[in-house]
């Protein structure tokens, strides 16, 4: 599953650069039998197979012990939830493991081997597989040098808590739908005041949620109030 993705645009691009390393192992190898057997059934019954311990731990153990110091990261829907923030602080590490959960579960006991727990949001995936390649898109646009112009991570939705402001590109005029006047002002003053006052309309509209831990001047905070008056 990995290979189309992390080859393509920005990711594919990083790791040739040498900016971003992207090691993939197959769990099976760390089996011990002769088919190779990852998985098992459940103690106590139940429903599916259960990922086994040994195999997902001697996994773990070699690569900490090929890489050294490396942060172990599990993905499952028990998780904390993958977020931009988040995933700042996890990209200033150097190595990190990502282990993809499988099939019903894993076997508990692999839970001491490991330093954090990851979802994606809270619905269940097949697999922890797509989990892991949203993680890796994410944060490695928060390692230097992998967007091209940092500008473009500095003012994207989230990086401060808004959601961004709309953008266009020519033409100017589109079925008779024009681009807003201030941009083609040459103004960069009255774009910025702008942008700002679209994102802040745009995430009380959209995501109000949002704006409660968004870090915003008092004007701006008047600025909110006189919209939530006039909606
Ligand atoms: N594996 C299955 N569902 C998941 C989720 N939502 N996030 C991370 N890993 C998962």
């Amino acid at each position: 599953m990995f290979p189309s993705i992390l080859k393509a645009s920005l990711l594919g691009k990083a790791q040739k650069k040498g900016l971003v390393e992207i090691c993939l192992h197959d769990l099976r190898d760390y089996a011990t039998d002769k088919h190779r057997q990852v998985d098992d059934v459940p103690y106590g019954g139940g429903a599916g197979m259960v990922l086994k311990t040994e195999p997902v731990v001697k996994a773990l153990e070699d690569v900490a012990q090929e890489r050294g110091k490396i942060r172990r990261i599990f993905f499952t829907p028990q998780g904390r939830l993958l977020t931009a923030t988040l995933a700042r602080e996890w990209a200033s590490y150097d190595q990190l493991i990502l282990l993809c959960g499988r099939y019903e579960g894993v076997d508990e006991r692999v839970m001491d081997s490991i330093d954090e727990e990851v979802s994606i949001g809270d619905y269940i995936l097949s697999g922890g597989e797509l989990a892991v390649m949203i993680f890796i898109d994410v944060v490695s646009r928060f390692c230097p040098g992998v967007v091209g112009d940092a500008r473009s991570v500095e003012e994207e939705t989230f990086e401060n808590g808004l959601l961004k402001a709309p953008q266009y590109t020519r033409p100017e005029s589109f079925r008779d739908v024009g681009v807003p006047s201030v941009l083609l002002s040459g103004h960069h003053e009255h774009i910025k005041k702008w942008q700002r006052q679209q994102s802040l309309e745009r995430t009380l509209r959209k995501r109000p949620d949002l704006l409660e831990k968004a870090e915003l001047t008092d004007e701006e905070r008047r600025y909110i109030r006189s919209l939530q008056l006039n909606q």
